[in-house]
């Protein structure tokens, strides 16, 4: 497939097969990986394998207990990091001032983009992925289990393997209400309504397709996708308490620089 096939192509997986991936192909992925723009050519960010089922197994937890973890035979967790740079550039006897805020959201920047290369990669051999956003949900686990040092911090993480099931690709929203012309055009209400009227059918009815979710959607008594995600998916108070972990991950990895709080 050329790449934008493979691009379209893309749906996310969550059932696999336990077949290793040969060597070749995980190395031609972690390289197409590293081929990614960063800020500058610093590539703050690595990447880190996981195959030993053990391991996988603690980090199925950690990433709530999402099954396809168990299944596929990698894990590959991508991380800000600048513990690499700042101690290089220490032993070149140059002060880094990279402990900050801005830091960090370039050292992110540059891990999703390095992620997306992987993940490209990956498919266009012919290997299915999904994303785990519980990486920042559990980053203080996380960070621990994979003994992160100072200046470094979960980012992202990719499960990859052989898909064990053909998903349609997902609808996304009309490609119209997304893109702008020369500046951001602020809709009005019934435009939004608008935007996401498809999707009101399509996602209601995914989430009604699994029964756990539809017994789940039922009993709380949620009206409509919106409630969905504010009331059961991504609540303000879930929201708050990672917020509150991650700020305090960022301090103790010595991204929040006392000058700039
Ligand atoms: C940053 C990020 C985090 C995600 N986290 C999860 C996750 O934890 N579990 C999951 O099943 N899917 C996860 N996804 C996949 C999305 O649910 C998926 O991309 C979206 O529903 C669109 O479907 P598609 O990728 O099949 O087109 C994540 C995607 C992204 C980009």
């Amino acid at each position: 497939m050329n790449t934008i096939d493979t691009l379209n192509a893309h749906r996310s997986i969550r059932r696999y097969l336990p077949d290793p991936l040969p060597r070749e192909d995980l190395d031609k992925i972690l390289h197409a990986a590293t081929r990614a723009s960063s800020s500058g050519n610093m590539q703050t960010y690595s990447m880190i394998v996981t195959e030993d089922p053990e391991r996988k197994a603690a980090l199925h937890r950690l990433h709530f207990e999402q099954d396809m973890i168990l299944e596929a035979p990698m894990l590959l967790t991508f991380v800000v990091d600048w513990h690499r740079m700042n101690r290089w550039c220490r032993l070149s006897g140059a002060d880094p001032g990279y402990d900050n805020f801005l830091s960090f959201m370039v050292g992110f920047a540059d891990a999703l983009i390095a992620a997306q290369n992987a993940a490209i990669a990956a498919e266009s051999l012919g290997y299915g992925i999904c994303y785990m956003g519980t990486t920042l949900s559990s980053s203080t686990e996380i960070a621990k289990f994979l003994e992160l040092p100072e200046s470094v911090y979960p980012a992202t993480t990719l499960v990859i393997g052989k898909a064990n099931e053909n998903p349609d690709p997902r609808a996304r929203l009309p490609i119209a209400k997304i893109v702008h012309r020369e500046r951001y055009e602020t809709p009005s209400d019934e435009q939004v309504l608008e935007t996401y009227r498809n999707r009101e059918t399509e996602g209601w009815n995914r989430y009604m397709s699994f029964p756990d979710l539809a017994k789940l959607i039922q009993e709380s008594g949620v009206r409509n996708l919106a409630e969905v995600y504010t009331k059961l998916k991504y609540t303000k108070d879930e929201n708050r308490e990672i917020s509150t972990a991650m700020l305090e991950l960022l301090r103790a990895k010595g991204f929040l620089d006392p000058a700039t709080r």
